[in-house]
């Protein structure tokens, strides 16, 4: 269905408040959103896509991007999703204003809330962002603080590496503290006092990284923002789910990697199931 269709449906009737939230990421990592959302509005339901198939994005190009992130909102947009929520980092960081062009229905992005809570915690504006390397590069983060407090210091860190070794499940492994207390040390010179994660694998790393900053640093963990901001949105739109009843969750993928359950059910906290496999 082109996205001209998907619009002419849902200007006619608007968002309805029992639709599901359409909620999407480059592979199992937007699943930390998504885990924030079922604790923060346990009765929203939730259609999340995971483009298994081919993430990782985080060292692909703008074009690439786009083009995929496309696919994925036009998909969750003809599942009827009253918001749509951009969970990973880096395709928010390339391909927002894309998905706000196509969808008649509101757009909510992790840089947008992460930029947000980073200046809520932060006493002295010196403030640092790791994610990775296209969104880095991208300077989202940089131009969303800027644009919201111009005298904000900030100070990006890529750190490619980290995808990888949350992926292979060392949470806590000496290998991926020493990763971290590399990676860390230019932030740390600069004093921040906040450290946006800013890709959706690292919420999982947070006991790790709040033990390499010191407890002086205050983690902004932009899965927990992007619920928050969501909740305001429904209230502020009168969105919310009047019905009281168990939702339903419904995990969309463009492939189904070996130990994709066991990574998922990481990521979610809970079990994992309604999986479907989307054939493109
Ligand atoms: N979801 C991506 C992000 O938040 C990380 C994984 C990837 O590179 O696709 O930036």
């Amino acid at each position: 269905m082109t996205s001209t269709i998907i619009t002419r449906i849902h200007e006619a009737s608007g968002p309805d408040p029992r639709s599901p939230i359409g909620v999407f990421d480059s592979g199992v990592g937007g699943l930390t959103v998504v885990r924030a959302l079922m604790e923060r509005l346990p009765f929203e339901s939730i259609h999340y896509f995971g483009d298994t198939a081919r993430v990782p994005y985080g060292v692909k190009s703008v074009q690439t991007i786009a083009h995929y992130t496309t696919q994925i909102a036009e998909f969750l947009l003809e599942k009827r999703v009253k918001v749509l929520i951009i969970a990973c980092n880096t395709m928010a960081a390339v391909a927002a204003q894309v998905v706000r062009d196509l969808s008649p229905t509101p757009v909510l992005d992790v840089i947008e809330a992460g930029a947000l809570s980073a200046l809520a915690a932060t006493h002295t504006r010196r403030i640092g962002v790791i994610g990775t390397p296209t969104t880095i590069n991208s300077n989202a983060y940089a131009r969303a603080i800027h644009n919201l407090s111009p005298d904000a210091r900030l100070t990006s860190q890529a750190c490619a590496l980290l995808v990888p070794l949350v992926e292979e499940g060392w949470l806590d492994h000496p290998v991926t503290r020493m990763t971290a207390q590399e990676y860390l040390k230019p932030v740390l010179a600069e004093k921040v006092d906040s450290l946006v994660l800013g890709c959706t694998h690292y919420p999982l790393l947070k006991p790790l990284l709040q033990d390499v900053v010191g407890p002086d640093i205050q983690l902004v963990d932009s899965a927990e923002a992007m619920a928050e901001q969501t909740a305001d949105l429904l209230t502020e739109l009168h969105l919310h789910n009047p019905d009281r009843t168990p939702p339903d969750y419904h995990f969309w993928v463009t492939d189904v990697p070996l130990r994709f359950q066991t990574i998922g059910e990481r990521f979610l906290g809970r079990t994992l199931s309604n999986v479907h496999v989307v054939a493109w």
